[in-house]
């Protein structure tokens, strides 16, 4: 098959991409908007694009009708965010929560989800989840004004919460114990608890030991 965006409909590119780029993360999106109404939404257009700072990017599309979701609204006009992480036994409510309530309905609320409040930001946290990121937006990049237009919302990390509960021995996080989710294409969603490890190369295989000091931190 060859798609060519420049010639094919918005949803059929939208459908490729959304099958091709496989497994996505999901951040579980809690924010206010000026009344300090609270909204939950669910976005698979989301990852980490660095730690010093720590910066993360969500993209709430726009609608079909070439209107702004609420969240895109909401972290516009009050600039925080809370992502809560999507784990398997929190995923029918991480669906449900998809559902296109008018604006200003509390989708936690509706789904009797209790939440907890944040720290460093005005956005509550979903109590049920084992991890939340506290952020604040650097900037918001739009691209294209119809519909499925991506926005892409950058923030910035101002607190980590793990639930020690998720931990392992030596404190790292065990994904065993965290079981995220992710999406996939169509209706299709993954589980991260089949694993399997690999170690990084330290160098090249030809190569000889560097001389001094080991080096940067992998990533
Ligand atoms: C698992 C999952 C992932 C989703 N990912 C996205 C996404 O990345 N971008 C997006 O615009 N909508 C995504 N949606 C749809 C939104 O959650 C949906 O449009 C929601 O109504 C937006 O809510 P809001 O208007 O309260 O912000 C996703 C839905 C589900 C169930």
């Amino acid at each position: 098959m060859i798609l060519d965006p420049g010639q094919a409909e918005v949803v059929r590119v939208y459908r490729a991409l959304i099958e091709l780029v496989v497994p996505r993360p999901i951040a579980w999106v809690t924010s206010i908007d000026p009344e300090g109404r609270i909204n939950l939404a669910p976005f698979s257009f989301f990852n980490v694009f660095g730690a010093n700072p720590p910066i993360v990017v969500f993209s709430p599309t726009l609608r079909r009708d070439g209107t702004a979701k609420d969240t895109l609204e909401n972290v516009r006009s009050t600039g925080e965010f809370v992502i809560n992480l999507a784990v398997e036994d929190l995923v029918d409510s991480v669906n449900a929560s998809s559902a296109d309530y008018p604006r200003g309905v509390n989708e936690a609320d509706r789904l009797g989800l209790a939440l907890a409040p944040s720290e460093r930001v005005r956005p509550p946290r979903v109590a049920a989840s084992p991890a939340h990121l506290e952020c604040q937006v650097v900037e918001i990049r739009s691209y294209g004004e119809g519909p499925i237009a991506a926005n892409l919302v950058i923030g910035r990390v101002v607190l980590i919460h793990v639930d020690d509960a998720v931990l392992d021995q030596a404190g790292s996080v065990d994904p065993r114990k965290l079981r995220a989710v992710a999406r996939l294409g169509g209706d299709f969603y993954c589980r991260s608890t089949d694993l399997f490890t690999l170690r990084r190369p330290e160098r090249p295989p030809d190569s000889q030991p560097p001389a001094g000091p080991a080096g940067d931190p992998r990533q």
